[in-house]
């Protein structure tokens, strides 16, 4: 085994950091706005359900095929079978794409912390965010700076950069969540915002609804693009990692459930519809922070929250390539930190003006922006977590009862992990290709 791989400092560093990178864009921004689409309480029955049941068997398989392989996932998959290397590829490869679009949001993030400090003059944010992401330069530089940035923590490797920034972070993340959550449990009719939450309407369940709540699962937990594997691989010490498979499911799902009491009440008291899919934190928050006292303030306050789950999740997502860069050409991480940032900024610039000035340009009748979420989320995040069920359990032979002390979960575990997420995954790449 590599003795000069790196490890995390503990057990607690590898959850907080495992935390990070599943608590970022996908609970503050895309869980409550597809929640919102999907009619509030009912999708939130049917995503914990799946959390708790389907993607609980993936999260612990990829976590324990970086913990016994201890490599990255080329490595990793090649060690299995010389001939599963291209299937391996794949996850530094769905890092890059899911990236670039990633970054664009970490992007317009920025520039609303910095509207925040300087002006807050608009009282009419839709108009304000689409003739902002349609912009050339701004944009641009805001996704560069951010791309910056996580690079320049992941060039200082795990215990300098990577668990710097979660303990600095996620503290910093949770005391602002808090903080807003009591501001919005104060509003007027707060109480109309967490009735829409948590009283499903049963008419409102439908096929297409399962698809966005599996999808959001699977993208809410990180699964499916090697960075748990990646993580996984850093663990030094022989602990069972069911436990910190619970934690990260359990803090994850109450970190979206918070981004919801935060978010739902401040819609509802103000009379807003939360059904405004993706500009929900772009433009309904702003508009009511812009209305209310000291708004700057707490718009600031939230855009720094966001940007803190944003840049540790961002961090995981680059782990992945830098981690195959550094192990299979052996250079440094910071060279291969700034071969990256090259190799990103080219799709990411192109992904940013893809609201603007290429909007004309697309792939399969799609913009470059809405291409790169599709084919990521849709398509390569659960063929990525199909193939890692089928090497693990088949090839690997990872068995429950490695982890698992109950015998019946354990089997339920080896069942799952074989068949039923396999059949699970194909049933929805099947249904995404249609
Ligand atoms: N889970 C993160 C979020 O909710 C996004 C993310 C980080 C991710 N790492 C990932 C998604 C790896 C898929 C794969 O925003």
């Amino acid at each position: 085994m590599d003795s000069s791989r790196p490890s995390w400092t503990s057990r607690y560093s590898f959850i907080l950091a495992s935390i990070g990178s599943a608590v970022g864009l996908g609970n503050i921004w895309r869980f409550p706005y597809i929640m919102g689409k999907y009619g509030g309480a009912v999708f939130l029955i049917v995503y914990l359900f799946l959390i708790l049941t389907i993607c609980f068997i993936p999260l612990l398989a990829e976590l324990a095929t970086g913990k016994i392989l201890k490599k990255e996932c080329i490595g990793a998959y090649e060690s299995v079978n010389p001939k599963f290397k291209p299937l391996g590829f794949l996850n530094p490869l769905t890092g890059v794409l899911i990236s670039s679009f990633y970054f664009v949001v970490g992007g317009w993030i920025i520039n609303y912390i910095y509207i925040s400090f300087v002006s807050y003059k608009t009282s009419d944010f839709s108009g304000y965010f689409s003739s902002f992401i349609q912009g050339s330069t701004l944009p641009v530089i805001f996704t560069l700076l951010f791309l910056f940035m996580c690079m320049f923590f992941i060039s200082r490797g795990i215990k300098k950069g990577i668990e710097f920034a979660n303990n600095v972070l996620m503290p910093l993340f949770a005391v602002l969540l808090i903080g807003l959550i009591i501001f919005s449990l104060n509003l007027p009719n707060a109480n109309l915002g967490i009735e829409y939450m948590f009283k499903p309407d049963f008419s409102k369940v439908s096929a297409e609804m399962f698809l966005a709540a599996l999808g959001q699962a699977l993208f809410t937990l990180s699964i499916g693009m090697g960075a748990l594997l990646t993580y996984g691989s850093y663990i030094k010490e022989d602990k069972s990692i069911v436990k910190s498979t619970y934690t990260i499911i359990f803090s994850d799902t109450m970190f979206a459930l918070m981004a919801g009491v935060m978010i739902f009440p401040a819609i509802f008291s103000f009379g807003l519809e939360p059904n405004s899919g993706a500009g929900l934190v772009f433009v309904t928050l702003p508009n009511i922070f812009a209305k209310i006292p000291f708004g700057n303030v707490v718009s600031a306050a939230f855009f720094i929250l966001l940007f803190c789950a944003a840049l540790t999740s961002g961090i995981s997502i680059l782990e992945v390539a830098i981690a195959s860069f550094t192990e299979r050409m052996k250079i440094s991480r910071i060279k291969a930190s700034v071969i990256l940032f090259i190799i990103i900024s080219a799709i990411a610039i192109p992904a940013s003006l893809s609201f603007g000035k290429l909007y004309g340009v697309t792939l399969f009748g799609k913009t470059i922006f809405d291409f790169l979420d599709f084919t990521t989320s849709s398509i390569l995040m659960p063929l990525n977590t199909l193939f890692l069920c089928i090497i693990a359990g088949w090839f690997l032979k990872i068995k429950g009862s490695q982890f698992i002390s109950n015998k019946f979960f354990a089997v339920l575990f080896d069942i799952g992990l074989k068949f039923i997420i396999p059949t699970v995954l194909i049933g929805v790449l099947w249904a995404g290709l249609k």
